[in-house]
């Protein structure tokens, strides 16, 4: 029996995030030959993504919240205006409105996606109301036909927090690219990383893309001019250089995310008590950045896996609107959108990365079969 440090690892963790000699090498090429901050694989990075994406432009950033921050800030939100998302998401989607000095609104989602429910933008819409912020929560698409039309309705801009959805596909277009901005998160536990905090903002307009580049920059119009007030959120050199290898690989882990999914939903669909993510269809090709499934025993679920070597996640435990900082600041109370609350406490996070073998997956389905026998 091993003794020391691993005894108390899972034998099968959550997420396991790819790093191999080729991100290493590009890494120390990148260290060794590029200057440390808006090296050459910054701006490569940033074309090929574009390119993944099947847009025009592409900004990297130092993490997913500051593309979300500027992005808002690039389109022109600011203070005294609504921008309108869902409470069921990371904390993030909706702190970035708070740093714009603009207001969240929030509307409930769908309990069959878990994505933003079109019908509650219609209703929540004033005159204030300025931005959408869908969420592809977990890596399923929202449904950005119903959003965009509300949106081109009623002239808001529409900025896609892709930050859990690499790669997934609505009706043949990249997620990213079907609204006005696409906000990407390369944190560790993504479908692909820069093996630490990066983001990615995409949009077609250059002049958004072109606020947005000076806005990551110090707000810099020359090397000590400075036109706009800026932050320091910049992607470092050698985050872009391990980026660009990821990239490459993103479709096939994608590939392999789908299978396993496939393969989780076929060994526990039998079972009455457990409810599965969406499968999506021929229009909707979901990532599956988390494999969620829901149960009313969640938490007893939880504690019987992990004391079998199971790395769980809740994604997440409170809706935002009920984190102590928003009741705090909002007064919000519990009741105050119900799917969202349903969501947190009855998700349950189990084992998804792409090189879970079918072997993992068939000893975590038994284990979630024995708890329900
Ligand atoms: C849905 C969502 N939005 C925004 C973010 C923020 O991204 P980052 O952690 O890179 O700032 C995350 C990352 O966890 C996320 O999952």
């Amino acid at each position: 029996m091993k003794v020391g440090k691993d005894i108390h690892k899972p034998k099968i963790p959550l997420a396991k995030p790819a790093f191999n000699k080729e991100m290493e090498r590009a890494a120390v090429n990148a260290l060794r030959n590029e200057r440390f901050v808006l090296g050459e694989s910054v701006y490569k990075f940033e074309e090929e993504f574009a390119k993944y994406c099947g847009v025009d432009h592409a900004v990297s950033t130092s993490s997913g919240t500051h593309a979300l921050q500027i992005g808002l800030t690039a389109l022109g939100v600011a203070r005294g205006q609504h921008v309108i998302t869902t409470p069921a998401s990371f904390i993030a989607s909706s702190n970035v409105i708070l740093h714009v000095n603009a207001t969240p609104i929030f509307v409930d989602i769908g309990l069959v996606t878990y994505t933003i429910d079109p019908e509650q933008i219609k209703q929540a819409i004033r005159r204030k109301t300025q931005a959408v912020i869908p969420v592809h929560l977990y890596g399923y698409p929202a449904d950005m036909d119903s959003i965009n039309e509300i949106a081109n309705k009623h002239e808001l801009y529409v900025i896609e927090d892709a930050c859990q959805a690499h790669g997934a596909f609505y009706k043949g277009r990249k997620v990213g690219s079907l609204g006005d901005v696409g906000c990407f998160s390369f944190y560790p536990s993504k479908n692909m990383t820069v093996a630490g905090d990066g983001g990615m903002l995409v949009t077609n307009d250059e002049k958004v893309a072109e606020k947005a580049a000076k806005l990551r920059d110090c707000g810099r119009k020359s090397k000590y001019v400075h036109d706009l007030i800026g932050y320091t959120a910049r992607l470092n050199t050698v985050n872009a250089a391990i980026g660009r290898v990821q990239l490459k690989h993103l479709d096939e882990w994608n590939m392999k995310r789908r299978r396993n999914a496939q393969i989780y939903s076929r060994l526990l669909s039998d079972i009455d008590m457990l409810i599965l993510p969406p499968r999506g269809d021929s229009e909707t090709l979901p990532v599956y950045h988390l494999y969620v499934i829901r149960s009313r025993h969640r938490d007893r679920l939880k504690a019987w896996l992990e004391s079998n070597g199971i790395q769980c996640g809740i994604h997440y435990e409170l809706p935002i609107h009920l984190q102590p900082i928003y009741k705090k600041m909002y007064g919000f109370e519990e009741g105050a959108y119900p799917k969202s609350e349903e969501l947190c406490k009855t998700c349950l996070s189990i084992p998804m990365y792409p090189d879970l073998t079918s072997g993992q997956i068939n000893f975590v389905s038994e284990k979630i079969h024995e708890f329900f026998a």
